[in-house]
């Protein structure tokens, strides 16, 4: 089969900019008080070329060129004066007064808003830090109720059903709670079961990242998996270590793993006084204080009390023993002596991890760390678009789609586009331009979640997340945008670890076969590569969860009326092949891999595991550059 080239041309995805430099700003020796993060990041960002052309990226493997046509000329920032000569020139620009809102307003709303994800490992205690989060960020006043509706919701059998079938979780997209002076977001990453590439995919709408450790086991799998992702975007990473009252690897050997095997500089904010059974609270450095924990009898549901002391205090000695006063002695010295400056502009650039140590279940470091967090966070970024940098405070709204969740209201059959708003002010009802298409569409009934409910949103600044219900209008990637065009990159594909052929058993069935595949491809529910023989016709798909395939299955079957068959195929990674055809023609015979074509008729190479690619790499330096990721071919304009 062929896709259509309108709907190869539809599928624009995304990732986003993060090419920026800012100031460095040393916060390590202001007296633990770190500067304000909104200040560096007001600083209006320059463009940083990557030598291989494609500007707009912070890719840090190359990717594989596009086929379709060469790159635009490097993009200037679009500064206000250019924002209004354009504005001025646009013909679509039908709403101005409606969408455009002042840059002093936009500001203010910006500098208030912080949004990260989590990634981790399952088990590692997302749900349970994201409970303690909302716990202290004042949006819940006992915890324990987020896991108990989660399980309220089980119940339903209809929920459950879908859930269980489709992957679809509502929780599993934003949270939005409000501090005293902050708005949060937090894009959930979907983990466990329903992994896969919608895991990815949220990291491309977030500004920050919390990378959650479990003590006793250090790094995991899922957590490699999504901080490759994070490094690509160069996101800022914060690391919570948890379960700090469980048995636990040495602090000193956990921040060592983390910098060896990510090559990620750490600074510890705390540190711990003993684990396990004897975790007794925490060093926080930048004001030299103890915090220690008191336990009481709510078993986390409610704040946890704590005692602070300032280091030195001659108390401190009797209430810690002896071998744990004397480790922590010996332990703050090392750090001052090797740990590196906490540098914003380093942590802002995903190069420094500021490190928290702590016990979400007990709440032990939970306060600290969220204090933490909006001090050093960076507020909402700039995108990288085709005319150039899109400023959070660019007063025409500009937002695009990174998730689409169907059925999530299994009555209405309705499909939920999830929208980052990267400027402007969103309003309820606003009509925007799909980038895609260019047709005009009207945001009603926009929505964001807190905690389980959905509620309708009127308003939304740079930085949030809002779902549209519009039923089969947008598709993953799609740029929104009112006032003149903009068009946002593509979200990379990532390199997947299952591969399927799927055929449809039944020749009658072809319409809709080809009809529910388009559709579900579009969505981006998996990814789709061919084979280079043009006797077999029959789609590979390709995903980075079981679930996407089961999804896949699922929908082609209630919604298309297709049972379709899936034939698995040996292979776990793909790796896109930067010089394209003429790169495979000047390697000759290929071993130990595949050769297939993804849905943009670029070429793919399968193995069967990581070491067959090295060693392919090793005897065969003709093939050149392989990559992890490919961006779809850029739009024409
Ligand atoms: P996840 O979303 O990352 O998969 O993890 P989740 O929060 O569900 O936590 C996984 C298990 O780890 C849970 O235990 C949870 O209570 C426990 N946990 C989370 N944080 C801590 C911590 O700081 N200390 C200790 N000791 N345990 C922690 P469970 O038995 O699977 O579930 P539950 O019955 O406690 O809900």
């Amino acid at each position: 089969m062929s896709l259509s080239s309108k709907s190869l041309h539809g599928l624009q995805l995304h990732s986003s900019s993060s090419c920026r430099q800012r100031r460095s700003n040393c916060i390590s020796c202001s007296s633990g008080e770190a500067p304000n993060s909104s200040a560096a990041v007001s600083e209006k960002p320059t463009i940083h070329l990557a030598t291989n052309g494609h500007s707009l990226l912070s890719l840090r493997d190359p990717i594989v060129e596009p086929l379709s046509r060469d790159f635009d000329p490097p993009p200037e920032p679009l500064d206000a004066a250019a924002h209004s000569s354009r504005l001025s020139d646009s013909s679509l620009h039908e709403d101005k007064e409606a969408s455009s809102s002042s840059t002093e307003f936009l500001a203010k709303e910006i500098s208030k808003r912080r949004n990260f994800a989590i990634i981790s490992h399952p088990d590692a205690g997302k749900t349970t830090l994201t409970e303690k989060l909302l716990l202290y960020g004042g949006a819940i006043h006992e915890a324990g109720a987020v896991k108990a509706r989660r399980a309220a919701r089980h119940a339903t059998s209809d929920w459950m059903e879908l859930e269980k079938q489709r992957g679809i979780s509502i929780t599993s997209t934003a949270l939005v709670f409000e501090t005293d002076d902050h708005q949060i977001t937090l894009l959930d990453t979907p983990g466990h079961q329903d992994f896969g590439e919608d895991t990815y995919r949220t990291l491309a709408a977030a500004d920050n990242a919390v990378m959650l450790v479990d003590a006793g086991k250090g790094l995991e799998p899922q957590t490699r998996k999504l901080f490759e992702v994070c490094r690509m975007r160069k996101l800022p990473i914060f690391t919570f270590i948890n379960k700090m009252d469980r048995p636990a690897l040495e602090a000193l050997e956990l921040l060592d793993e983390i910098e060896k095997e990510f090559e990620l500089s750490t600074h510890a904010i705390n540190w711990p006084i003993g684990s396990g059974d004897r975790f007794m609270g925490l060093y926080y450095r930048p004001k030299n204080e103890v915090h220690l924990f008191e336990k009481d009898q709510s078993h986390g549901s409610k704040e946890a009390s704590v005692q602070v002391l300032p280091w030195g205090d001659p108390s401190l000695q009797t209430i810690i023993p002896e071998d744990l006063y004397q480790q922590l002695e010996e332990e703050i010295e090392l750090l001052e002596a090797v740990s590196q400056p906490l540098e914003l502009e380093k942590i802002h650039q995903g190069e420094l991890s500021p490190v928290f140590f702590g016990s979400a279940m007990n709440n032990f470091g939970v306060k600290l760390f969220l204090e933490s967090f909006l001090k050093y966070a960076q507020q909402p970024i700039p995108h990288a678009a085709d005319v150039g940098l899109i400023e959070p405070d660019y007063p025409e709204f500009t937002g695009f789609v990174f998730k689409l969740q169907a059925n999530m209201d299994p009555k209405h059959r309705d499909k939920v586009a999830f929208v980052r708003v990267c400027s402007g002010q969103f309003m309820k009802g606003m009509k925007v331009q799909l980038a895609r298409t260019g047709r005009q569409v009207s945001l009603t009934r926009p929505q964001k979640m807190f905690a389980q409910d959905r509620m309708t949103v009127e308003t939304g600044f740079a930085g949030d997340v809002i779902g549209l219900n519009n039923p089969n209008t947008f598709a993953i990637g799609d740029t929104i945008y009112t006032g003149s065009r903009v068009v946002f990159p593509g979200i990379p594909s990532f390199s997947p670890e299952l591969f399927s052929y799927m055929r449809n058993p039944n020749p009658s069935k072809y319409k809709q076969f080809q009809k529910g595949l388009t559709e579900l491809l579009g969505e981006g529910a998996v990814q789709v590569l061919y084979s280079v023989d043009s006797g077999r016709t029959d789609p590979i798909l390709a995903a980075v969860g079981q679930l996407q395939f089961e999804v896949l299955q699922y929908r082609m079957s209630s919604e298309y009326g297709v049972e379709v068959q899936l034939e698995p195929l040996g292979y776990s990674v793909a790796r896109w092949v930067t010089g394209g055809w003429p790169a495979i023609q000047k390697a000759g015979k290929l071993y130990n891999c595949a050769t297939v074509k993804d849905w943009w008729g670029r070429p793919v190479l399968l193995f069967r595991n990581g070491w067959s690619v090295s060693q392919l790499m090793a005897e065969n330096s003709e093939i050149g550059e392989l990559t992890p990721y490919a961006l779809p071919p850029s739009e024409e304009h």
